[in-house]
């Protein structure tokens, strides 16, 4: 890509958290496809290292953190330099209806999926490690759980809804520093959380709701290609926004 393209991340740094698999692995290549270089933060290490070693250690290394513990979350700033960017596509799934929902599920939720993000993006924002007033970019992947009301999904969707809102409050107040925050919200995507799905829905229920996306389920590239424009100069003046991603699963009927 023409480095002076305004879609080119060349020269530029990204964090990119949960990117050892799925959706937070692909926006780990692609942002180096894109001229940039990336910082991958998981808990495990041999995926990360997989990465790296695909990406090139002149183009990708990583921190190995959980980011539900507060000491790892330091410790990962910590080894920072000042970075252009943030993704946080690190979470979990869990499928449990109401009538099991207990504390301990809905902490385990909230903590992977977001405090993980607010925690992380404020240690970040404490210790001034994404750059100022040239366009820096945060990109949250929450869910089109947010959305719809899914069966089971009360936590994880919960969680995401709480994630969509911090966004917006997060954008407004570093609109400032010209960091710019918006939030994706992906439906189905072929990946390790996806694959969840299999074992508590019939092969009869996810063919039915496979056949109502117009283009299919999605693959973790069409989250991380729009992640990369997000992440570019192209997308300067787009901030608080939330974006569906879903192939036309909403709308098109
Ligand atoms: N796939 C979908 O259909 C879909 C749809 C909408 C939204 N999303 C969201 O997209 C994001 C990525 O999910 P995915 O589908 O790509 O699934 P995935 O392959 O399971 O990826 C989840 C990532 O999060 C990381 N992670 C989980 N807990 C963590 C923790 N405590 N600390 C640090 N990293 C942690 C995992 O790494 P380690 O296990 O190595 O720590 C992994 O890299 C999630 O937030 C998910 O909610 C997915």
């Amino acid at each position: 890509m023409d480095q002076n393209s305004p879609f080119s991340l060349s020269g530029k740094i990204f964090v990119v958290a949960g990117a050892s698999s799925g959706i937070g692995l692909s926006i780990a290549k692609a942002v180096v496809q894109c001229g940039g270089k990336v910082i991958g933060i998981a808990r495990r290490e041999e995926k990360l290292r997989e990465m790296v070693a695909e990406l090139g250690e002149g183009n990708a290394s990583y921190i190995k953190a959980d980011l539900t513990k507060d000491e790892d979350i330091q410790r990962a700033v910590d080894m920072l330099p000042e970075i252009n960017g943030y993704v946080h596509a690190a979470g979990i799934l869990l499928h449990q209806p109401l009538k099991f929902i207990k504390r301990e599920l809905l902490d385990q939720v909230m903590n992977a999926n977001y405090y993980s993000a607010v925690l992380t993006l404020s240690e970040l924002v404490k210790r001034k490690k994404i750059r100022r007033n040239l366009y820096s970019s945060i990109v949250l992947i929450s869910s089109i759980s947010n959305q719809v009301g899914s069966k089971s999904l009360l936590a994880y969707s919960s969680s995401k809804g709480a994630m969509s809102a911090a966004a917006r409050v997060i954008a407004s107040e570093l609109a400032i520093q010209k960091i710019r925050v918006n939030t994706l919200e992906p439906a189905m995507v072929m990946t390790d959380i996806a694959a969840q799905a299999s074992e508590v829905h019939s092969a009869e229920a996810l063919a039915k709701d496979a056949a109502a996306y117009p283009f299919g389920y999605g693959l973790p590239e069409d989250i991380a290609y729009c992640t990369v424009f997000l992440l570019s100069d192209a997308s300067k003046w787009i901030t608080a926004q939330t974006l569906t991603l879903d192939g036309g699963w909403r709308t098109i009927v």
